[in-house]
């Protein structure tokens, strides 16, 4: 009779099996919200997409690359060739050329052109499922550059009106270019390894001090086998001080973190917390310096300050973004005689509130930055406002640091956790801890849904006076939907 394990261990038993059934449905309760559970599928989906400051595209500068969207997708024939979905034809698509499906309107506007080369590039590499179809992984790339004098950014959403340089990184006329983006299409190579990349650099010309930015993220796998690991390397350079290398996973339509257009991705299940997890492995090989905001996870969504779902109107939608940072380097702005940077309370995973005026119980090491949207009419002094030009729309960020009080949630709980040396496997209960952020809402409106379109893995390096490189891999990503318990944003409501 040796199925008769104790009652604990049979559930220990079902859960790890359940989180270890990538590949395959798993056990109903433990069903993956993405397209591909761990990475696995030998098919591979993975696009490519750069934005400038704001999040648009601006002008297709770099000569002969199109609009910076493009995709690797392929199917694995039983021969053991790859078909591939994506010419490279249709990936150096760009302003002025039709495709199928294109909106008239968008055919010489290089913002309104990326999106719907997106939503082309999405179709063509769909995989049909349940309950929905999905695409792929994305990699993400962000120049930090913003021509003050441009007024191309919004202000909140709102028109803006150019000002004196000096406040953001621009070395002057065509700072916010798009990179140049090359492409190895995935090939199978000896031994029956696939394997494939996106590279590219910023700096079109060529540089005085002899180092250009660059970036390069290098997919790998074995056929039958483990999962696909992505390799990142991302180097800033005088002229590109501030650069952003994420691989996402964003829902598969909808807005999803920092657009107001629908986008398309791997998503395939609406993430609602508190009722998911998040499974990866990150290998940190290089930090990229004392400003690299490293993000173990960063998850992004889009609510109104009454706490509606957005709708594509970037006068009232806000981008709320929460990141955990693992830079050891990074340092806790928020403190007691610094209230301004920390959110307004802390929740207990048992649903206590904490003000940060309490200096004997908040955790202050536990937040990097707090800052509220640039258009919120009744925030609680002293407060920071977010940046009103970074996001088509305003934003509001929950940055956190490693620290105690987030090892309910299984995230870094120590300084140095899962930085340069500390390859591991993670499980954080994302949805948990989301649940449970402060995120501002005008008073008396009902909580908001908290449904999270995009989660991505990468570093933010900012402005610094040398030349940093940051390197890194992530494989096995998975989110998996765990069994409904009741959201604490709804217990909340009565406090
Ligand atoms: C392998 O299979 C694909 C798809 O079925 C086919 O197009 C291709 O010609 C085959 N290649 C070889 C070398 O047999
Ligand atoms: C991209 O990678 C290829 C292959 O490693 C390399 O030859 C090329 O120089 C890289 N591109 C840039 C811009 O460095
Ligand atoms: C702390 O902040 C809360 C919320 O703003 C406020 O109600 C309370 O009076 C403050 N306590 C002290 C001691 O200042």
């Amino acid at each position: 009779m040796h199925h008769r394990l104790p009652l604990l261990a049979l559930l220990l038993n079902l859960l790890s099996a359940a989180l270890s059934a990538h590949g395959t449905r798993g056990a109903a309760q433990y069903a993956s919200a993405v397209g591909d559970p761990g990475m696995r599928r030998d098919g591979l989906r993975v696009a490519f997409e750069a934005w400038n400051f704001c999040n648009e595209v601006g002008k297709e500068e770099a000569p002969g690359m199109g609009s910076p969207r493009a995709a690797d997708c392929f199917d694995l024939s039983s021969n053991s060739t790859l078909s591939h979905k994506v010419t490279e034809e249709v990936n150096r698509l760009g302003v002025g050329k039709s495709f199928p499906g294109l909106n008239p309107d968008a055919l010489d506007d290089p913002d309104k052109y990326a999106v719907e080369k997106e939503l082309y590039l999405g179709s063509l590499c769909e995989v049909p499922d349940h309950p929905k179809p999905w695409h792929f992984w994305m990699v993400m790339l962000k120049n930090g550059n913003y021509d003050t004098t441009s007024a191309l950014c919004p202000e909140n959403g709102a028109k803006s009106s150019p000002f004196k340089p000096g406040r953001f990184p621009c070395f002057g006329d065509g700072c916010m270019n798009q990179p140049a983006l090359y492409h190895q299409p995935t090939e199978i190579l000896h031994g029956g390894v696939m394997r494939g990349w996106f590279n590219g650099t910023y700096d079109l010309g060529t540089s005085e001090s002899g180092s250009l930015s660059y970036y390069e993220v290098i997919w790998q796998k074995q056929v039958g086998e483990g999962s696909w690991v992505f390799s990142h390397k991302l180097r800033t350079s005088k002229k590109y001080p501030w650069l952003m290398l994420y691989l996402r996973a964003d829902a598969t339509s909808g807005f999803s973190g920092g657009y107001h257009y629908d986008t398309r991705g791997m998503l395939k299940t609406p993430l609602e917390s508190p009722n998911f997890k998040v499974r990866l492995t990150l290998d940190v090989k290089q930090g990229g310096g004392p400003k690299s905001q490293f993000y173990l996870i960063d998850i992004g969504s889009c609510w109104k300050n009454d706490g509606s779902p957005c709708d594509g109107d970037v006068l009232t939608d806000i981008t709320r973004y929460s990141e955990m940072i693992i830079n050891p380097d990074t340092p806790a702005w928020c403190s007691p005689n610094q209230l301004g940077n920390c959110p307004p309370y802390h929740i207990t995973p048992d649903d206590r509130i904490i003000y940060r005026n309490d200096t004997k119980n908040f955790p202050y090491g536990a937040y990097h930055y707090y800052c509220a949207p640039g258009n919120a009419k009744h925030l609680e002094e002293p407060v920071s406002l977010c940046d009103p030009y970074s996001n088509p729309q305003a934003q509001e960020l929950v940055q956190l640091l490693p620290h105690p009080i987030w090892a309910k949630y299984g995230y870094p709980t120590k300084k140095g956790h899962g930085w340069v040396g500390d390859p591991k496997t993670w499980e954080l209960d994302v949805g948990g801890l989301a649940s449970r952020l402060y995120f501002y809402q005008d008073p008396g409106t009902t909580p908001a849904r908290r449904i999270w379109t995009s989660m991505d893995v990468g570093t933010e390096i900012f402005v610094s006076n040398k030349d940093e490189v940051a390197e890194w891999t992530v494989s096995d990503f998975d989110v998996l939907l765990t069994p409904k318990e009741r959201s604490s944003d709804e217990s909340r409501m009565f406090l």
